[in-house]
């Protein structure tokens, strides 16, 4: 037999231990994983000279923008952005333009990504205003609802309980995960309310709206519906200690919950913030120190399931406008998640086994994206090759995302993707991308 492909020479993290060893690849998937003398003939052979092999990254919390909002990212840029930060697999967020929350739309931005995306990709979907939609959304082939709470974007009232507790028991029937973006709306407009009255439209004032109290608020207006109804939830970007305190209740308690944070959350504080302006803001916010001391003890004694970058691309004039509260929310992180956590595994803070635990493994489970997650023969040849000594400094003007900024610009890290494999496929190399736009597939939920 000649397969597709044998990478050989390689360190590879395999079973929660990195081994010597080379894998053979064939139609996509992980053929074999053995001693270089085992491996069957190859159409071609990559020697990885002893780099680190680890499975892709799965980034549940992706903006992908494209339709009514390519200008400020589409399927193809945003895709590469994710290659060339060593993710093979993505999870669409559903509030573009139009928002995702039909089949119909569902099937339309399918089919547009299918031509353009370089690594693989889900989607979520808003609630529809009609819950009898619900299930065809979801034989469509979302991987998950997402449910914005800090305003309405979808079809639900998200001020309506009853109407959350009706949406819950439907998915919940129908087995799929909701992530929720956790920041209580009505608590939100009060404050923003009140500042605005007063003239105030800085930093401080846009800290001030989005209180620790209007996330814990909404964590447990969630907990307490999925109690009610045992919906899978998953919350997004947890920021502040109390609300990462609340979602450990639900945990605790034995409700089937997770929750994710980012790495702007854990590395970014509201001091960086001021310093940086308004081009790091984001939704929830970078908070205090002792906020990302929590998180971090988080992430380190496994309260934190999923580290996601929530990929959030806008132009720099939209980063920059005058007024506060007219600054679009967000980042792009794709590229700069996996040399930020490699360069915390340098330090001694994380272990590798840690870092495929919140980008790999654990994305995988929760979404139950069969065959992906884990190095293992069968699986997809879903990876990324990593060069741990490699030293340099992130320069958002060489992003592949159309966002070129970040408040990470001009760190110094340690730790590169230096190649992405997507089903088999080399999609970048060396920060190049090798392949063409419709390389990854499109993952539906089975
Ligand atoms: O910072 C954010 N950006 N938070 C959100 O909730 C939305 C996102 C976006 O789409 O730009
Ligand atoms: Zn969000
Ligand atoms: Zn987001």
């Amino acid at each position: 037999m000649i397969v597709d492909l044998v990478l050989s020479n390689t360190k590879a993290y395999i079973n929660n231990k990195i081994v010597d060893c080379s894998l053979a690849i064939n139609k996509g998937k992980i053929l074999k994983i053995g001693k270089e003398i085992s491996m069957p003939k190859a159409e071609a052979k990559i020697n990885l000279k002893n780099l680190l092999v680890l499975p892709g990254l799965i980034d549940v919390h992706v903006h992908l923008r494209d339709e009514g909002k390519t200008y400020k990212e589409d399927f193809y840029s945003g895709t590469a952005s994710a290659a060339a930060g060593g993710v093979t697999t993505v999870l669409d967020m559903p509030n573009n333009d139009p928002v995702t929350m039909s089949a119909e739309n569902l099937r339309n931005r399918m089919k547009i990504a299918e031509k353009k995306v370089l690594v693989n990709i889900g989607f979520y979907s808003e609630f529809p205003r009609n819950t009898r939609e619900t299930e065809e959304i979801v034989r469509e082939g979302a991987v998950a609802f997402k449910l914005f709470m800090a305003e309405q974007v979808g079809g639900l009232n998200i001020n309506d309980d009853y109407a959350l507790l009706e949406a819950f028991k439907t998915v919940s029937r129908l087995k799929v995960p909701v992530a929720v973006h956790a920041e209580d709306k009505a608590t939100l407009e009060r404050a923003e309310g009140k500042l605005k009255r007063s003239n105030r439209n800085d930093i401080e004032a846009f800290l001030k709206a989005h209180s620790e109290s209007a996330e814990v608020k909404a964590v447990k207006r969630l907990l307490n519906i999925a109690k009610q109804t045992s919906t899978q939830v998953h919350f997004c970007h947890i920021s502040t200690e109390k609300g990462l305190e609340a979602v450990i209740d639900g945990k605790k308690l034995g409700l089937p919950v997770t929750c994710e944070t980012t790495p702007h959350h854990l590395f970014l504080s509201t001091d960086d913030l001021r310093r940086i302006g308004t081009l790091a803001l984001t939704m929830p916010p970078v908070r205090e120190k002792h906020h990302t001391i929590a998180l971090w003890n988080g992430v380190k004694n496994g309260w934190i399931d999923i580290l996601a970058s929530d990929h959030a691309p806008h132009t720099l004039g939209e980063k920059k406008a005058k007024l506060v509260w007219d600054v679009k929310v967000g980042i792009p992180s794709l590229e700069t998640t996996l040399p930020l956590l490699l360069t915390e595994v340098k330090r001694g803070r994380l272990s590798i086994a840690d870092v495929v635990r919140l980008i790999s493994e654990n994305p995988a489970e929760i979404f139950r994206l069969k065959g992906r997650g884990y190095l293992k023969e069968g699986n997809n040849a879903d990876l990324v090759v990593v060069d741990l000594d490699k030293k340099y400094r992130i320069d958002a003007t060489k992003f592949h995302s159309k966002a070129k900024y970040s408040p990470f610009d001009g760190w110094t890290v340690e730790g590169k993707p230096v190649k992405t494999f997507v089903n088999g496929q080399l999609i970048m190399d060396e920060e190049e991308i090798v392949a063409k736009a419709g390389s990854g597939k499109i993952i539906r939920r089975e």
